[in-house]
């Protein structure tokens, strides 16, 4: 089958009532893939599993802006809408959601999602209202496309628990689908904010990656003192210049509550200032031995 029948196959709706309408003819399962756009192998990743497991597949691009806080990069962050559109027609998708902001966010908008709890620690400490924003918009997204299955990243580990949680606690039906981290050749977790990177910065930014292994060589090595692990990490990090660590947690991968000893799998997560990109990442420990 030559591209250009492919390509003709995907809708793009901009409004929620065009987006209801294409969802009530697609063929199930539909798998959906929530994203802020400027799309990269990350999505790509998500994009291809849920076309392997669904009959369709929906792709949203909103940069939402309720998740971003007033001194945050909303303005500036990266899109190309061409780009993205033609990237998803190559998937093979069925539906691209590209809503504007009042049609998410009407003047007279004024309910919320607040999942308490773990979204006061890590990336929730550092952004205050980020998961709120999170949640909300992943909600309206989840019962505008009314999806089988909705498709997240690992990369964004404490995301992804919030909205299984939202999810859960709210009796929503899609069952939600966490995919493994991609990342370049070198480690450093694929995103779309690495662009912002300069050619020192993307070189430092593999600290975030080395002292993700560091944890997980010292874990393999038998170290179970979370705290010991902490302070090699932050040590290595703080040996590159051009790194500002915001946080470095050894937590319980449900609860995200620190841990002293890990006796258990644990969450190993980061955010790291590279210049003013703030870029985060994560590894799971293994708690056996
Ligand atoms: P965005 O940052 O565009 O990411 C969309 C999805 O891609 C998220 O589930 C994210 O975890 C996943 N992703 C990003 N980089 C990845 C990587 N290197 N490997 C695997 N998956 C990766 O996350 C958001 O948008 C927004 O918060 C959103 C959920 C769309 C709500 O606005």
């Amino acid at each position: 089958m030559g591209q250009s029948l492919l390509n003709e196959g995907m809708k793009v709706a901009r409004t929620i009532p065009t987006m209801k309408e294409i969802r009530g003819e697609l063929p199930e399962p539909v798998g959906f893939v929530p994203t802020m756009g400027y799309l990269h192998e990350g999505h790509l990743s998500l994009v291809r599993r849920a076309r392997g497991e669904n009959r369709s597949v929906a792709v949203s691009i909103f940069v939402n802006p309720t998740q971003f806080g007033p001194q945050e990069d909303f303005e500036t962050y990266p899109r190309d809408a061409e780009r993205d559109l033609t990237l998803l027609r190559q998937e093979g998708i069925d539906v691209v959601f590209v809503p504007e902001a009042e049609e998410m966010y009407p003047a007279d908008f004024n309910s919320w999602i607040v999942v308490e709890g773990m979204t006061e620690m890590l990336e929730g400490a550092s952004r205050p209202g980020h998961f709120r924003g999170v949640a909300t918009v992943v909600a309206k997204l989840l019962n505008i496309v009314q999806p089988n299955r909705a498709y997240f990243g690992r990369k964004d580990a404490q995301q992804a628990l919030v909205i299984e949680k939202m999810v859960n606690d709210l009796n929503m039906s899609p069952e939600i689908i966490v995919a493994p981290t991609v990342r370049e050749p070198d480690g450093l977790a694929v995103s779309s904010r690495n662009v912002r990177l300069d050619p020192e910065e993307r070189q430092a930014a593999l600290v975030l990656w080395k002292s993700l292994s560091l944890a997980q060589q010292l874990r393999s090595g038998g170290e179970r003192s979370a705290d010991r692990i902490r302070q090699q990490m932050i040590a290595l990090i703080e040996g590159e210049p051009r790194a500002r660590i915001d946080y470095v947690s050894i937590a319980d991968p449900e609860s995200l509550r620190e841990l002293d000893e890990i006796d258990r799998p644990a969450l190993v997560s980061l955010a790291v200032r590279i210049g003013k990109t703030r870029l985060i990442d994560n590894v799971i420990l293994d708690g056996a031995s």
